[in-house]
């Protein structure tokens, strides 16, 4: 019994476990029903009465050894799993999640007008943003000196010679482009950045963007223009917008047209978006004049067209209510952020 139990006692010193199950596995080796220890207490009975004393000591340290050894490997065991945790070993933590941009309100827009005209079967054409007088005035039927350009203010680039360098102030020299390049039929938009020389305030920036399209084939007729701009107006404003055409005047448009949607905000009653009026003006637009046919080398005699231009802020501010034109060049994240959850963004 003797030899059993200092066994025992270096058994339980040298004891170590690295898990919860090992622990358990040496309590019932030791302690169990059927453990080393249990077995010496049954052994103990049937010793000489004159050892009892001594070894009933003995087993009852032994005993108290063990179930302290237990307890202490339980904590360690506990803690040690605990403490993996901490150093950043928890797999359920969520993970960090990066900040996403967003599309910035004009380009959702200028997608959006885009996407329309090409539903309906136009192409799309770019040109310079840098042109010369030619292509933004005189092609487009401004003769020299024609108080007609006061219409646009505009920043020259280079000034004093007969077909000066300047920002453009329309994207229509685009369609000047596109008619010199292509006979009918026609079918373009032209997507861009414009340039005026005008005082920056809640209605008007020095630069902003345009979408323009133009249509020329065979038998084109005023009725084709506004029936194109009333598909248009439906499927940027809701089926149930109505539109309106006040006689206007562009110097390569005749006749020339000013369109208005009704109100969406209001739907006609009048509020202050409208200025009570029911109808909110969303672009320019006119039969081509033939001699800008005729300049850019097309038929006026085979081939008519129509022409129209929006401002893309413009409409982008009547569709999402946005009241002040400068918030589109600020950059302010709490205006930007809005358009985070736009769909198809
Ligand atoms: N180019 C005109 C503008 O910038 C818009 C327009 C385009 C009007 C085509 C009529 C036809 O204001």
């Amino acid at each position: 019994m003797k030899e059993s139990i200092e066994k025992i006692t270096a058994e339980i010193k040298s004891l170590q476990c690295k898990t919860d199950k090992e622990v358990e596995e040496a309590r019932v080796r030791l302690l169990g029903k059927k453990g080393e220890i249990t077995k010496l207490f049954d052994d103990f009975r049937t010793i000489a009465p004159e050892l009892k004393r001594e070894f009933g000591q003995k087993l009852n340290v032994l005993k108290n050894e063990a179930m302290a050894k237990i307890a202490e490997l339980k904590e360690a065991v506990s803690a040690s799993s605990a403490g993996a945790a901490s150093t950043g070993n928890d797999v359920s933590m969520p993970g960090e999640l990066h900040q996403l941009g967003s599309r910035h309100p004009v380009s959702i827009a200028r997608e959006e007008i885009v996407g329309i005209f090409r539903k309906f079967g136009y192409d799309v054409a770019e040109g310079p943003e840098i042109e010369d007088d030619y292509h933004v005035f005189e092609a487009l039927n401004f003769p020299p000196n024609h108080p007609a350009r006061d219409m646009q203010d505009t920043f020259f680039v280079s000034n004093g010679h007969l077909n000066p360098l300047l920002l453009r102030t329309h994207t229509s020299s685009v369609q000047v482009r596109t008619m010199e390049k292509v006979q009918p039929p026609i079918r373009v938009v032209c997507p861009g950045r414009v340039f005026r020389n005008e005082a920056i305030s809640a209605r008007a920036h020095c630069i902003f963007h345009q979408v323009e399209g133009l249509y020329i084939d065979e038998n084109v007729t005023f009725a084709d223009l506004k029936q194109a701009i009333l598909l248009f107006a439906r499927e940027m404003f809701g089926a149930d917008t109505q539109i309106r055409m006040r006689p206007s005047y562009f110097p390569f448009t005749e006749p020339s047209a000013e369109v208005d949607v009704s109100c969406n905000i209001c739907h006609g009653k009048g509020c202050n978006i409208c200025k009570g009026t029911g109808w909110l003006e969303i672009l320019g637009c006119g039969m081509v004049d033939p001699n800008v046919l005729e300049a850019s080398g097309i038929d006026s005699k085979k081939y008519s067209g129509f022409a129209f231009g929006m401002g893309v802020e413009r409409i982008a501010m009547l569709k999402w209510q946005v009241n002040d034109l400068r918030h589109y060049f600020e950059n302010d994240m709490r205006f930007l952020g809005e358009f985070s959850t736009y769909p198809g963004v």
